[in-house]
């Protein structure tokens, strides 16, 4: 008999459901994005987020169960992410599952949002008969995430390490705006529309390297493994202010916005050589910096291959930089499918696996978490 969880995911701007089964076999994997709702302000609004959150609970578990012909009460566990993220999103996921778990009278595992994004990577690497080998360094990079982990096998008991659970150490993290917030924040600057990672991946690729405009290595005292964006951030914007000629096609922009016209197609005929050239030298930096970091830990660490997650995860130019530097260097590199990469469920059921094997359970006092770190 097969191991069934449900997976739920409430923490930042999506609401997630999912069935898998034993940790590995995606059975359904549902995401009722807000991004419509969050769009006209450039960036998510946590009291629009939970509103939504209310809306979408009921129905996305549903089709989640639906979707995979079971029932809930097929369900051996119910997983819910308890934190990191937006408090009053969280109480909702949290606040479901745990209704559901004490009216069936069946296990609630509490995950780390965190954990997973990691475990997202193994999963889709499993689906391919794949195995990341451990210890690896993950990079975690998304719109509210910037960050370095290093895990192993945790060398517990005997039942704990047969569970496959892991261990984690943090490396590195964000010492301001996360990338994917960077990115989200330079678009809005220039008029690209929201959220700001797809459009800049596409927009970027119009602009060949050694187009004039570059920006250094941002400088980081101390932890040579903590990364730093709002120095880029600050750099566009300047350039911007210096660079009075942008105005015009900024402010077209915004009206093609307000028109509803948000495709790379419909922006391209809009932006300047100057801007296109702009947008280049941004992702850029932020691809060199998050490339660089991760490989210099791996090394430092002896890491036997490296894991990337996140929204951040999909940009094109990250995913060939980091495959260029593994041929290079001999590691292999294991990204999720754009699907598991960005915030869902089925990362959030394949985490709990291992810790429903281990007598991993939670109570009633379980509570959301804002800040839970990961260790
Ligand atoms: O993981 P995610 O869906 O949500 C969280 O932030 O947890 O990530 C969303 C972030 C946004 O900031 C978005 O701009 C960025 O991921 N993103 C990208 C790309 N696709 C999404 N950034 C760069 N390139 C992309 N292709
Ligand atoms: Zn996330």
């Amino acid at each position: 008999m097969k191991t069934h969880i449900l997976g739920i995911e409430s923490s930042c701007d999506e609401t997630a459901a999912a069935v898998v089964a034993d940790g590995r076999e995606i059975l359904s994997n549902v995401v009722a994005s807000q991004v419509g709702t969050h769009r006209k302000y450039g960036g998510v609004v946590p009291e629009l987020a939970s509103r939504e959150h209310l809306r979408q609970i009921v129905p996305v578990v549903r089709e989640a169960l639906a979707q995979a012909h079971v029932t809930l009460n097929e369900m051996d566990a119910f997983a819910v992410t308890r934190g990191p993220g937006l408090v009053g999103s969280l109480l909702v996921g949290l606040t479901y599952a745990k209704t559901l778990a004490f009216a069936l009278g069946k296990p609630l595992i509490p995950v780390n949002h965190l954990e997973g994004h990691v475990r997202a990577v193994f999963l889709e690497a499993r689906q391919a008969g794949q195995e990341p080998a451990l210890p690896a360094v993950c990079l975690i990079v998304s719109g509210g995430h910037t960050v370095l982990y290093w895990l192993e096998r945790r060398a517990q008991a005997a039942a704990v390490a047969a569970s496959g659970e892991l261990s984690y150490r943090r490396l590195g993290q964000t010492r301001d705006d996360a990338a994917g917030e960077a990115y989200d924040k330079v678009s809005k600057l220039l008029a690209l529309g929201y959220p700001g990672g797809p459009i800049i991946d596409q927009l970027a690729k119009q602009s060949g390297a050694g187009n004039g405009v570059s920006f250094g290595s941002t400088k980081i005292r101390g932890n040579p493994f903590d990364f730093s964006f709002s120095g880029i951030k600050t750099a566009v914007l300047y350039f911007v202010r210096e660079h009075a000629e942008l105005a015009p096609e900024i402010r077209a922009r915004e009206e093609a916005l307000a028109r509803g016209e948000r495709q790379a197609e419909q922006l391209k005929p809009l932006c300047s050589k100057t801007t296109l050239a702009l947008i280049r030298a941004f992702q850029d930096a932020v691809v060199r910096d998050l490339v660089g970091r991760t490989f210099a830990a791996a090394e430092d660490t002896g890491a036997a291959s490296i894991l990337v997650s996140g929204g951040v995860a999909a940009n094109s130019e990250l995913r060939g930089q980091f495959e260029r530097h593994a041929r290079e260097s001999g590691l292999e590199v294991f990204f999720p499918s754009r699907a598991l990469s960005t915030d869902n469920a089925a990362m959030i059921a394949a985490a709990a696996y291992p810790k429903f094997l281990a007598g991993v359970r939670a109570d009633d006092s379980l509570d959301a978490e804002a800040s839970l770190p990961l260790a």
